[in-house]
């Protein structure tokens, strides 16, 4: 069995619920482009909010740091990895914690205890030195020479903000060397591979530190690193997760993995997160901004370092390796079933953009620096604008020759232009989607109940297909396949303003996806919605999976009126609607 299965079926003979990893492209958070730690689709919960599974979770997340996107290519660097989770919403706390991360290792991946090492919090002026946790371990057997107790390695926090707390980390040893009795936590032959929150502050944008409402906890587990730790590899892409695909990418390009380590596992790393981005639900495709601009870097620096493998560029290479990382996922990831061809096709246009440029590109690069002349932003700048170079081409083909590029200069001028990207998009949407006012509100609640009237009315196969809302009016597209008769028009028309009229309650509830799409709950695109959804219901007419927001009760609409019936696309009809 494997490292994910073996660590959720304990976790569940502990009595936890296994959820569903989230997308790697968070739904409530713009915040952050991707999840970076498997508590960050958790954070409503870790604030207090009643999780439907329970109190006991456990899961595998997918999570995508690129931060330090120019490591890639060492031993252990990653763009995307999966990070293996349990926490206790205000349940257990520090002692059940320890322990089963201590039965987990010892018993069911048979570490030796010699092998392992821990730190614990060290005290500051505001939380104190764990004592629980420290007392722990050295009950469970850990050697006083092998437990630690720092300060700044021993809190966490996902970013500035947030709930946070004092953790215990647990370290390997992974050396053929001695073992010390000592823990030095200098000594990187030692490493970290589980990570014990114990979440009960949160952290406010004042700096101020407070309680939350519950004492909760929240792990962290590598499976990269710790499969490689398991199969006594010192290289993460030697071992199982990696070895196939490095095995691909050595048969198409005909060399050695001792010979071209660097690129080979920069072409694994940097496909596998793409293949995993562009199969996200949140639909992201390459582009110059945000997400977009993640996958595009990361396809176009894995297209060039194919090409220093002299790989042939416009053979499938791309494809037979994403179809490999498919296959190896498609199991516990029921998206990159789905979005296969999705996946394929991102890469492949993609592929086709940059090769229309690249060359172009490189010829420009070559004159510009002909002359030995450093890189300035305005050319750095233009390499990316003009010839599509993400800045770590033009880094890498700059330091390959011993030049400078001027990369903060390129920040700037990247952020600049990110804003504008971000204006003239926000101005799209200006009135539309973007506005949630007290008008626009009712306008949501109205749609809720012109599709359930048109259910009613033209048949139960009715679906929203599309919903566009101003503050002049409604829009709402359905699936149907005849142009609405005037009788069907003014009795759908009728039964909304009867609705309206009885003062239907609109009611919010939180559930598990599965339990709502159970208890017959419409939606538009199943796959879309995180794995805990809200459900608005209205008296006991419409219940529709929705963020909301909605009136609270139906009689606020005043008056419902339908201005026009009309096709939208094959089988697909529109109304426009207007509230008076
Ligand atoms: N949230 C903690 C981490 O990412 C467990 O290390």
């Amino acid at each position: 069995m494997n490292l994910k299965d073996l660590y959720i079926n304990f976790f569940i003979s502990k009595n936890h619920k296994q959820i569903p990893s989230a997308p790697v492209v968070p739904e409530n958070d713009p915040s952050v482009l991707f999840n970076t730690a498997g508590m960050q689709p958790l954070i409503p919960y870790l604030m207090g909010q009643t999780h439907p599974y329970g109190t006991r979770l456990c899961d595998y997340q997918k999570c995508i740091r690129t931060n330090d996107l120019d490591e890639v290519g060492d031993t252990t660097h990653h763009t995307f990895f999966e990070m293996l989770g349990n926490w206790s919403l205000g349940d257990y706390f520090k002692d059940e914690s320890i322990e089963w991360s201590f039965e987990f290792l010892t018993k069911h991946l048979n570490i030796p205890v010699e092998r392992l090492a821990v730190t614990v919090f060290k005290g500051n002026d505001i939380i104190p030195f764990d004592e629980v946790s420290y007392n722990k371990w050295l009950s469970l057997g850990i050697k006083e020479e092998r437990i630690a107790r720092t300060v700044e390695d021993n809190f966490w926090i996902a970013g500035e903000t947030g709930p946070c707390g004092p953790d215990t980390e647990i370290f390997y040893w992974r050396s053929e060397d001695e073992i010390p009795e000592h823990f030095d936590t200098e000594d990187n032959r030692w490493v970290e591979i589980w990570n014990n929150v114990f979440m009960q502050y949160y952290k406010g944008k004042d700096g101020n530190v407070t309680e939350l409402p519950k004492k909760n906890v929240d792990t962290g587990m590598g499976v990269e690193r710790t499969t490689a730790i398991l199969e006594g590899v010192n290289d993460n892409y030697e071992s199982s997760i990696w070895k196939d695909v490095i095995a691909l990418i050595s048969e198409i390009s005909n060399t050695k993995y001792e010979d071209n380590k660097v690129s080979m596992r920069i072409i694994a790393d940097h496909l596998r997160t793409a293949v995993f981005i562009s199969a996200d639900p949140a639909g992201i495709k390459p582009s110059n901004t945000d997400q977009g601009y993640i996958l595009r870097r990361l396809i176009r620096r894995a297209i060039r370092h194919a090409k220093a493998l002299n790989i042939d560029i416009n053979s499938d290479w791309e494809q037979r390796i994403a179809k490999l990382i498919l296959e190896k996922y498609k199991t516990y990831y029921k998206e990159l079933e789905i979005n296969e061809n999705v996946v394929y096709e991102v890469l492949a246009n993609e592929k086709t953009k940059f090769n229309r440029t690249l060359e172009k590109g490189l010829r420009e690069f070559e004159k510009v620096t002909k002359d030995g002349n450093d890189i300035d932003a305005t050319i750095a700048f233009r390499l990316f604008d003009t010839y599509g170079f993400p800045l770590e081409l033009t880094e890498e083909l700059a330091s390959e020759r011993n030049l400078k590029v001027d990369s903060e200069g390129f920040k700037v001028k990247f952020k600049e232009h990110q804003e504008k990207s971000r204006t003239a998009s926000a101005g799209k949407f200006k009135g539309g989607l973007a506005g949630d006012g007290e008008i626009e509100t009712k306008y949501h609640t109205a749609t809720h109940l012109l599709n359930a009237a048109l259910k009613e009315v033209v048949n139960k196969d009715v679906h929203q297909k599309g919903s566009n809302i101003t503050s002049e009016r409604m829009r709402f597209d359905f699936s149907c396949d005849h142009k609405l008769t005037e009788e069907e028009k003014e009795k759908a028309e009728e039964l909304v303003n009867k609705w309206i009229k009885e003062g239907l309650e609109v009611t919010k509830e939180e559930m598990s996806k599965e339990d709502a799409i159970k208890s017959g709950a419409e939606c538009m695109f199943i796959e879309k919605y995180p794995d805990v959804v809200t459900v608005y219901s209205i008296g006991n007419i419409s219940k529709e999976l929705c963020g909301g927001p909605h009136v609270s009760n139906t009689s606020e609409l005043g008056e419902f009126k339908i201005t026009k019936e009309e096709a939208s696309s094959a089988g697909v009809r529109r109304i426009k609607a207007i509230l008076k």
